[in-house]
Order: structure tokens, then C-alpha cells, then sequence
């Protein structure tokens, strides 16, 4: 199913804010689209307008080019997974999944053959005569899906659906979703504000921040090519580093802060750094010379490679932590708090100063005042 949403707005009438702002985008059929974003972003307000239990405030949604605005959600033939999914504790686990098949009125023979195709496909079959609270917290958020799958929708709707489960799994569960994703061959909708849960199982990404879409794209673009500093920090951990500093005219990106000194303040430069020339010649183009703006670097893109001798720097190492096979170093360069992540070949110490060097060809510069990326 292709869904289809066009200057979609919502506005609760109690606060009179505009929760959702202009929100624009096509989903192709068999996609498997993530809202991702923080808290109150407006993530679960637009999945509850897709699926009718929310009205739309202004714009349209359309489900295979048909307008929807006005079909009650009990129409729209849609299956919802919710964080908090109310199994019916008396029945048992054939029972639940069949309640949504009775409602349907479709026959006993029919209704039996479902239930076990599904409950085949999600692993549930030794489970079938057991109660919910005899279910551990995995097998339950199973059944809960199970119970969406046997109606053969074509849209499925997901609201936080793993965030009651331990870290352990929650991994595996993520797994066994996608894998559902790729046997149905349907249309998934999945909010979460959990970045990697959005990395790893998105087709593609759609980032959102205070009611307003940042970018949506595939993980791969996101991370690689992010359009502004709110969705380079938010994709990606440890989060991108930030560095404010100046484009000199002879082509180098450089720090200047202000330090007290016995005679006074000063300024002082931390960071002078040969900028790649394609990406020196866009910022020049642009007017950026002797402006300051904000150069955007990943923590695997501070390195201990000798080959970038142009872009070296000194860290001096405040928190050094080891993650077994490499290491967070954790310090300052000039103002900025920067966090590098090297392989751990050697034994670094707090205290110690480590020479660094910055891959610039991965770095990006972003406007000081829009935090839209330049290059
Ligand atoms: N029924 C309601 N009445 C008034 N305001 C609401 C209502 N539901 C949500 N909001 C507000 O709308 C904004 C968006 O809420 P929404 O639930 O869509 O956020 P979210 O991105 O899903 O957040 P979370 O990650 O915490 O679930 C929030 O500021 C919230 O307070
Ligand atoms: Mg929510």
C-alpha cells in the first residue's frame, strides 16, 4: 500500500500548538518507514492519524491515492502494535488470536488455519493453549503481533512496541521483526525514539524534532550525509563531535578562543587544520571565508593514523575508556568537549596527551545560523 501525507498538521485543541508542523511524505508500498526522533517530536501523533484515531487539523493522507481524512480508523483495515498491548488474560493464546477472525465472522475451518500459519511463522505454536501470564514479556509482545498479522492487513502501524522489553530482547525481537517485514511483503510504519533500533531496520528514516521533518532518508544517507546538526548528533554513538572555528583564506579551519593569561585575555588557536580542497572550494564559493561555522566530525574519524599529518591535534585525555577492542577518549580542544574512538593497540591513561589526527575528507561544516550542512 502506498501512503501518501501532504501538508499534515495537528493542533490539540487544549494547547493550540502546532505538534505537527507541514509534515510531507510518500511511503511506497512494502517500505519499512521509521519515525524517529525525541520525546514529544510528535513521532505517535502521526502514526495515530494515519491509523484514525487522531483527527488531522489541516492536510491530507491518502492510502493508494485514495484521501482518507474521513474513513473511521475501524475502516482503514490497519494492524496496530502499541507499546502497551492488552492481551485478553482469560483467553488463551489461540483465543486471542482468534477474537479479530471471530469479529470478522470467518469461518471455524478458516479461522484454524490462519491461526496456525501465524502462529507458525512467529514461533508460538508449544504456547497456543497457554494464558498470557503464563508468557514471558517477548512471547506476549509475539502474540500481540500475532494477533495483527491473522487479520491480513495491508498497513501495519508499530508505537514503541519493544520499549517494555530488557536490552537482550529487544535485540532479538528487532530481528524477528524485520524478518517478519521481509515474509509479508506489507507496509510497516514504526515509531521509536531509539536511533539504532531506527539504523538497523529502516528501508528508510524519517527524522523528526519538534513537530518538523529533518530529513528522511536511507540509514546509510542519514548517517553519512546528514542536512542539519540536529540529525548529526542525534544519528550515531557517541554523538558527532562539534567544533566552532573559522575558514582561513589560505584554506584551513581554525579554533579561536579566548584564554586568561597573567598579562590578560589572549586569543588562542587549539585547531589548525588543512581543509580538503573540493570541500575548501564549496565553502569559499559560499562566502564562508574568515566566517565562523561549525565543523562536524565523527568519533571514528578521529583517528591515530600518521598518513593525516595535516590535520593533527593534541588531546589531552581526560576519561579514557576502554571498550575492550577500542577506546573512548574523552577530552577537550579549546571550548569543545571532543570524543575520538581508536582502536585500543596501546594502553592510554588518564592524563596522557595523545596526537590525533582528523580524516577531514569525512568531516562536515555546517552554517552557524541555520545548522544547515554546507558541505
Ligand atoms: N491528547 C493530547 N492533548 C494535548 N496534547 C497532546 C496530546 N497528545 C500529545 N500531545 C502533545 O503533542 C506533542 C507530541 O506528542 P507525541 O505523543 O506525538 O510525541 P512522541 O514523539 O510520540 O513522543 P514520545 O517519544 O515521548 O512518545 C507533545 O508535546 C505532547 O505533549
Ligand atoms: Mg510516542
Amino acid at each position: 500500500m502506498i501512503i501518501e501525507l501532504k501538508h499534515v498538521k495537528k493542533i490539540y485543541d487544549k494547547n493550540g500548538i502546532e505538534v505537527v508542523k507541514d509534515f510531507n511524505l510518500t511511503i511506497q508500498d512494502k517500505e519499512f518507514i521509521v519515525f524517529v526522533g525525541p520525546s514529544g517530536c510528535g513521532k505517535s501523533t502521526t502514526l495515530r492519524m494515519i491509523a484514525g484515531l487522531e483527527d488531522i487539523t489541516g492536510g491530507t493522507i491518502s492510502f493508494d491515492g485514495k484521501v482518507i481524512n474521513d474513513v473511521p480508523a475501524g475502516d482503514r483495515n490497519i494492524a496496530m502494535v502499541f507499546q502497551s498491548y492488552a492481551l485478553y488474560p482469560n483467553m488463551t493464546v489461540y483465543k486471542n488470536m482468534e477474537f479479530p477472525l471471530k469479529l470478522k465472522k470467518i469461518s471455524k475451518e478458516q479461522r484454524k488455519q490462519k491461526i496456525m500459519e501465524v502462529s507458525n511463522m512467529l514461533g508460538l505454536d508449544e504456547y497456543l493453549k497457554r494464558k498470557p501470564k503464563a508468557l514471558s514479556g517477548g512471547q506476549r509482545q509475539r502474540v500481540a503481533v500475532g494477533r495483527e498479522i491473522v487479520r491480513d492487513c495491508d498497513l501495519f502501524l508499530f508505537d514503541e512496541p519493544l520499549s517494555n522489553l530488557d536490552a537482550k530482547l529487544r535485540v532479538q525481537m528487532r530481528t524477528e521483526i524485520t524478518n517478519l517485514h521481509q515474509q509479508l511483503q506489507k507496509t510497516f510504519i514504526y515509531v521509536t525514539h531509539d536511533q539504532v533500533e531506527a539504523m538497523t531496520m529502516a528501508t528508510r528514516i524519517v527524522i523528526m524534532y519538534n513537530g518538523i521533518v529533518q530529513q528522511v532518508g536511507t540509514p546509510k544517507e542519514v548517517y553519512d550525509f546528514p542536512e542539519n546538526t540536529f540529525v548529526a548528533g542525534f544519528i550515531g554513538t557517541p554523538a558527532m563531535n562539534f567544533i566552532k572555528g573559522f575558514i582561513t583564506s589560505d584554506g584551513y579551519f581554525e579554533t579561536r578562543n579566548e584564554e586568561e593569561t597573567e598579562e590578560g585575555t589572549k586569543e588562542v588557536t587549539n585547531v589548525h587544520i588543512l581543509i580538503p580542497n573540493d570541500k575548501y572550494q564549496v565553502l569559499k564559493e559560499k562566502g564562508y571565508v574568515d566566517k565562523e561555522v561549525i565543523l562536524g566530525i565523527r568519533p571514528e574519524n578521529i583517528l591515530q593514523e600518521e598518513r593525516l599529518k595535516e590535520t593533527e591535534v593534541d588531546l589531552p585525555v581526560e576519561n579514557a575508556e576502554l571498550l575492550g577492542f577500542e577506546y573512548n577518549l574523552i577530552g577537550h580542544i579549546g571550548d569543545s568537549q571532543v570524543i575520538s574512538r581508536i582502536v585500543a593497540n596501546n594502553i592510554i591513561r588518564n592524563g596522557d596527551v595523545v596526537k590525533l589526527y582528523f580524516d577531514m575528507n569525512k568531516c562536515h561544516f555546517f552554517d552557524i545560523d541555520t545548522t544547515n550542512r554546507i558541505k
